[in-house]
């Protein structure tokens, strides 16, 4: 019995990628390329800090700036303030999949609760809900700001049992990152694994134990 559904936030309910129509106005013909690297380099910092101690710990909304510098420079692309400040507001008004409001209130029309656990920063998560329409959908936004660790340290999942009153039986945790998916999955939830690319799954670890296209699915798995 799912009691409630726990989604990731970037690329599961919000398309980081829309930040590529902006990077292609400032740099034509080098948007995708940007974008990617600075989404790669954002996880990659996530984990170099996670792995060298909580000590560490920089804010996600930090990370995505240093991770956009990285990206620039890497590419030999100039940056100037005014560009990276509207780069940043872009993430905060990220636009979400076309099925995610729909499965929230499906999901909360039938009784199930609802959560965000992400890497996000409280406020970046909060701006980025709120822009769109999903505020009165989810029950709860948990940031792993909270412990100060990123995903997929087990800490970060525990912060759902923390928030929530359900056994891990009871969870079903959604991603479109499959690392993220690995993680969940290692950490004992039930796992759906939103794979838009037709990508392989990590060849290492438990599989998820659902996979499909978008997230439509989701409803179906939880009221079954
Ligand atoms: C998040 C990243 C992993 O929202 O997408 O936590």
């Amino acid at each position: 019995m799912i009691k409630l559904v726990v989604f990731d936030a970037y690329g599961t309910l919000f398309d980081v990628y829309s930040v590529v129509e902006l990077a292609e106005t400032f740099y034509p013909k080098k948007g995708l390329e940007l974008a990617t690297l600075w989404r790669e380099k954002q996880i990659e910092y996530t984990r170099l800090i996670t792995e060298a101690g909580s000590q560490h710990y920089l804010s996600f909304w930090d990370v995505t700036i240093a991770s956009l510098r990285y990206a620039c420079q890497k590419l030999s692309l100039q940056l100037e303030g005014k560009q990276e400040h509207q780069f940043l507001n872009q993430y905060l008004s990220l636009k979400a999949f076309d099925e995610s409001l729909h499965v929230l209130k499906e999901l909360k029309n039938n009784r199930i609760q609802t959560a965000i656990l992400s890497n996000g920063s409280p406020e970046m998560l909060l701006s980025a809900v709120e822009n769109a329409g999903m505020s009165d959908y989810l029950n709860k936004i948990i940031s792993v700001d909270d412990v100060k660790l990123y995903k997929v340290a087990p800490e970060a999942y525990d912060l759902v049992l923390k928030n929530f009153d359900f056994d891990k039986e009871e969870v079903l945790f959604v991603s479109s990152n499959s690392w993220d998916a690995l993680g969940a999955t290692w950490y004992g939830f039930k796992t759906y694994w939103v794979n838009r690319y037709g990508l392989p799954f990590e060849t290492i670890g438990p599989k998820p134990s659902k996979s499909g296209p978008e997230l439509g699915e989701v409803i179906s798995i939880a009221l079954s």
